[in-house]
């Protein structure tokens, strides 16, 4: 896999990305997002043995400190509108993708980053992690889901506050309020995600995606949720995973699940 600004390395069954922008503080441009494009529409579905993903900055300073604001200056509306659904559309690739992904937040998650770090599955935060959304200190406001998703994990309230001062907020602060689930040591944030990687893929993957489409589906406004559980709890009924792991209960013994 080839990619401007992608950084990637497969071990072990886990895809680990760094975005690689170090001297922009990994800041997202246009290049970036094509590679994440095609990453999460293609490349990714094509690994065989895919346990998870982990998104991670290159760096020791940022994880990624938002869009690149150069590209931002001679923008008109249609710009700015297609620019923003374009970058709403690459990370709904990434909160609607089959496998765990997880955010290894090693610096500075703005603006973008901050929305980067939130279509994935599950965040982990370095101690030196700091999150935000300072777009209303340059007159606009998030782009890239932030003013959706942030509710969804921290609640109006806080989301406001974020959002309206353009705070910073550190990682056990980020903890504290769901918007991260763990912190750890920094530079540790890599090993504890593929801690939970490991764990997560011991589980029944066809049921693993089904939890994750059924929890997106639950902000979807045009769908109702209970009834696609019902659906994907018919449609897991017959799957050999279920086959597998009821069986293995019934055995005393550990599943093997094929991912079927
Ligand atoms: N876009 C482009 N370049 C960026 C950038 C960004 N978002 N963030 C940092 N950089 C660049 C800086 O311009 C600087 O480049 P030069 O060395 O060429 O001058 C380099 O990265 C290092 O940055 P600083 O010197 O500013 O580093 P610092 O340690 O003093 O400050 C920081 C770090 C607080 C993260 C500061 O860089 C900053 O505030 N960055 C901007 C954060 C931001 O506003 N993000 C939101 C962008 S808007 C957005 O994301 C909209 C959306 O939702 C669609």
């Amino acid at each position: 896999m080839k990619y401007q600004n992608l950084l990637t390395t497969f071990e072990n069954g886990i895809l680990t990305i760094e975005v690689n922008r170090p001297k922009a503080l990994n800041a997202l441009n246009k290049d970036t997002f094509s590679d994440l494009k095609q990453l999460f529409e293609k490349d990714a579905h094509q690994i065989e043995g895919l346990k998870g993903i982990i998104i991670t900055g290159a760096g020791e300073k940022s994880f990624v400190a938002g869009a690149d604001i150069s590209e931002f200056s001679s923008l008109d509306t249609k710009d700015a509108m297609a620019l923003s659904k374009r970058g709403q559309d690459i990370f709904k690739l990434i909160e609607r993708f089959p496998k765990v992904v997880i955010a290894a937040v090693n610096g500075y998650a703005l603006g973008g980053g901050c929305e980067l770090a939130l279509a994935c599955h599950l965040r982990i935060a370095g101690a030196k992690a700091k999150f935000g959304t300072p777009e209303v200190t340059l007159g606009i406001v998030p782009g890239y889901g932030a003013t959706q998703r942030l509710i969804q994990l921290i609640g109006k309230g806080k989301a406001f506050e974020l959002m309206m001062t353009a705070d910073m907020i550190g990682a056990e602060e980020a903890v504290q309020l769901g918007l991260a689930n763990h912190v750890v040591a920094q530079g540790e944030e890599v090993t504890k995600a593929k801690e939970l990687i490991e764990k997560i893929a011991k589980k029944a993957p066809v049921a693993i995606s089904k939890i994750i489409e059924l929890v997106d589906d639950y902000f979807d406004k045009t769908k109702d949720g209970f009834q696609k559980e019902v659906e994907a709890f018919g449609y897991l009924a017959e799957t050999e995973d279920f086959k597998e792991g009821a069986s293995a209960f019934m055995e005393k013994r550990k599943a093997n699940f094929q991912g079927k």
